[in-house]
């Protein structure tokens, strides 16, 4: 096991985060198409199209033909789902890091170093959610290396943001995870999150039955909102 230090991101670990960023949101799209596709909708969905296009067409072959073109644009599109996501946080908040997180009040970007090597990531910023202005800091962009997996490295990333927001003052920090990242889902959990909301992302999201769910630790000690 690699021995690691968490320290917080300089302008030479740029590319290195943004990589691992992305690498970690797109290994997902495989889980997410079996998702999409388990779902009794998605079938139902694929059982008619074969049913009417089979009677329409009169061939077995061209009912099978359309469920394998139906196939291949489903993959296309739980991908394109995918790299829209990178594509916004990596021309937003992941596109000038230092203005983002180092800059920003109430924010931070630590970066997990092991080998010379940036090997994991995480990002606390205030949260967009207005009802929790001044109240919660959302944790964001929590990504580990697959070699470095198993080793603690996103718990302590983890406990990077859970320290700031509570010496700020904070009640609570929040954050959102997709319904395949178990992974994910089950570090918060052991970290003291509990899962309080679902949603669907978008259109397109709610088509392809994709669910986001939103976390929240509260922490203990404050009950007034911090000051600004
Ligand atoms: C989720 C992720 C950050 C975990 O990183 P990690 O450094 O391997 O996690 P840790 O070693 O600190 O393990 C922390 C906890 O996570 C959970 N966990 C980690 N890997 C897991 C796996 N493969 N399956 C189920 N739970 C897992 C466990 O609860 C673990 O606690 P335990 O060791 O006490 O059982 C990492 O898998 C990752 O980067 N995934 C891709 C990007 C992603 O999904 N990010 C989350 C964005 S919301």
């Amino acid at each position: 096991m690699a021995s690691y230090r968490i320290r917080q991101y300089r302008d030479q670990d740029y590319d290195a985060v943004r990589t691992l960023f992305a690498r970690g949101i797109l290994e997902h799209a495989p889980a997410g198409y079996r998702y999409v596709l388990r779902s009794a909708r998605a079938k139902l969905e694929l059982l008619v199209l074969f049913v009417v296009v089979r009677a329409a067409a009169g061939y077995w072959v061209v009912g099978l033909g359309a469920v394998a073109l139906a196939l291949v644009a489903t993959w296309l599109l739980v991908r394109s789902f995918s790299t829209s996501y990178v594509q916004q946080a990596l021309s937003t908040d992941l596109h000038d890091i230092p203005a983002s997180y180092l800059r920003a009040p109430d924010s931070c970007f630590w970066v997990a170093e092991a080998e010379g090597a940036v090997v994991g990531m995480v990002a606390v910023a205030p949260t967009q959610d207005l009802a929790e202005r001044g109240m919660a800091l959302e944790l964001k962009r929590m990504s580990v290396s697959k070699d470095y997996r198993g080793q603690g490295i996103s718990k302590a990333l983890c406990g990077e943001v859970l320290r700031f927001a509570r010496a700020r003052g904070y009640r609570a920090v929040v954050l959102s995870t997709s319904m395949v990242q178990v992974a994910a889902q089950r570090l918060y959990e052991g970290q003291g999150f509990r899962k309080v909301g679902t949603f669907s992302p978008s259109l397109l999201g709610s088509l392809l039955c994709f669910q986001v769910f939103h976390y929240r630790c509260d922490l203990p000690g404050r009950t007034t909102a911090p000051p600004h």
